[in-house]
C-alpha cells in the first residue's frame, strides 16, 4: 500500500477531525501518502480528492464537525455507484481507504473491499449504535451537550412547576436518552428499546410525583419514540400540569469534542492506519472490554447491541 484515502460519511460527530488527523499522521509515519476525500462517498464519485500532509490537519483536533465535510450518498448503494467508486480510487492511486461513520457507511466500505480496495471502518456517530464497539466517536460530546441543555431546561421547569418533555437524538437507539436520563436524574426515560407506549402509566407517574412534592417532572424522550409536542399536549390535558416540549436537535452534533472523544478518535484513527499498513481489509475498528480491537465488517454488521438492563433499572429506581 502506497497511498490511502480517508473520508467521513453519514451524520458528522465531534471527534471526527481528531480521527482524520491521526489517520493522516500515523500513515505518513508508516511511509504511506494520504488523500482526503471530501463529502463522503458523494465526493468520491465526484472526484473531490485532495492531497493531505501533516499540516493539512493542523489546528483541527479541537474542532467539531468534519473538515472533510460529509454526506449521505444514495448512488453508492447501487452496484454501479460502488464500481465507479472503486475505479476512481484506482485512477487516483488510492489502494486503501478509511471510512469514518456509522453502520450505513460501513456497508459502503464492505462493498469497496469486495471490489479490491482495502477498506477499514472507524466508528463515528453520536448515536452509540454500533454493536461491535462499546464506544463511538462523538457520543461523549453529544451526551454532555444534551446533559447541559437538559440541566438548563430543568431550572425553568422547576421555577414554573412544569412537566418538560425533552427529545434527544439517537435515531432508533436510546443510548443518549438513557445516559441523559441517569446523568440528569430524569423522572421518566422513553427509549425505543424499552417503552411500551403505555401513556396512562406515564401520566400516573407524573401525577404521583407531584403528590410526592416534586416541583418538576423531566421526561427524556428518545428520537426513536418522537412526537414530543403532541405528547406534551396530551399530558397537559390529562394531568392539568403545564407541559412543554423541547427538541434539542442538531445542537447535539456540534461543538468542540470532549477529551474522551479526542483520545479515542486519535487511537482508533491510528489503529485504522496501521491495519491498512499491514495490508488488512474489510475490518472495523472498535473498543471492546477495555481494548482496541478490529472485526471483519460482515461480522460487525451482524452483531446485535441492546440497552443495559441494570443501568435502565437503576436509572428508574434513582428517580424515586
Ligand atoms: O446518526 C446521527 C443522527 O444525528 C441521528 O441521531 C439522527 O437521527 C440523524 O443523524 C439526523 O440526521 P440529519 O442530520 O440528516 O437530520
Amino acid at each position: 500500500i502506497k497511498t490511502i484515502g480517508v473520508l467521513t460519511s453519514g451524520g458528522d460527530a465531534p471527534g471526527m477531525n481528531a480521527a482524520i488527523r491521526a489517520i493522516v499522521r500515523k500513515s505518513l509515519s508508516n511511509g504511506i501518502k494520504v488523500k482526503g476525500i471530501k463529502k463522503g462517498f458523494n465526493g468520491l464519485l465526484n472526484e473531490e480528492i485532495v492531497d493531505m500532509d501533516a499540516r493539512s490537519v493542523s489546528d483541527t483536533i479541537q474542532r467539531g464537525g468534519t473538515v472533510l465535510y460529509t454526506a449521505r450518498c444514495t448512488e453508492f448503494r447501487t452496484l454501479e455507484g460502488q464500481q465507479k467508486g472503486a475505479e476512481i480510487c484506482r485512477k487516483h492511486g488510492i489502494d486503501g481507504l478509511v471510512v469514518i461513520g456509522g453502520d450505513g457507511s460501513f456497508a459502503g466500505a464492505q462493498k469497496l473491499s469486495a471490489l479490491g480496495i482495502n477498506t477499514i471502518g472507524v466508528p463515528g456517530t453520536i448515536d452509540l449504535d454500533i454493536a461491535c464497539t462499546d464506544y463511538t466517536i462523538g457520543f461523549d460530546t453529544a451526551v454532555n451537550t444534551a446533559m447541559e441543555a437538559i440541566d438548563k431546561v430543568r431550572d425553568t421547569s422547576t421555577s414554573h412547576e412544569r412537566c418538560s418533555i425533552i427529545e434527544v437524538m439517537g435515531r432508533n437507539a436510546g443510548y443518549i436518552a438513557l445516559w441523559c436520563g441517569i446523568a440528569n436524574g430524569a423522572e421518566d426515560i422513553l427509549l425505543p428499546e424499552k417503552y411500551n407506549h403505555d401513556e396512562q402509566q406515564l401520566i400516573n407517574n407524573i401525577i404521583n410525583n407531584r403528590k410526592k412534592g416534586k416541583k418538576h417532572h423531566i421526561v427524556i424522550n428518545a428520537e426513536g419514540i418522537g412526537h414530543s409536542e403532541a405528547m406534551a399536549r396530551r399530558i397537559e390535558a390529562a394531568t392539568g400540569i403545564e407541559t412543554r416540549a423541547t427538541i434539542l436537535g442538531h445542537m447535539q452534533r456540534g461543538g468542540s469534542p470532549t477529551c474522551r472523544d479526542r483520545v479515542y478518535a486519535s487511537i482508533m484513527g491510528a489503529y485504522a492506519a496501521d491495519l491498512l499498513a499491514q495490508g488488512k481489509s474489510n475490518r472495523v475498528v472498535g473498543y471492546k472490554n477495555g481494548a482496541y480491537v478490529d472485526f471483519d465488517i460482515d461480522e460487525a454488521l451482524a452483531m446485535q447491541k441492546g440497552i443495559n438492563d441494570y443501568e435502565f433499572t437503576v436509572s428508574r429506581l434513582l428517580a424515586m
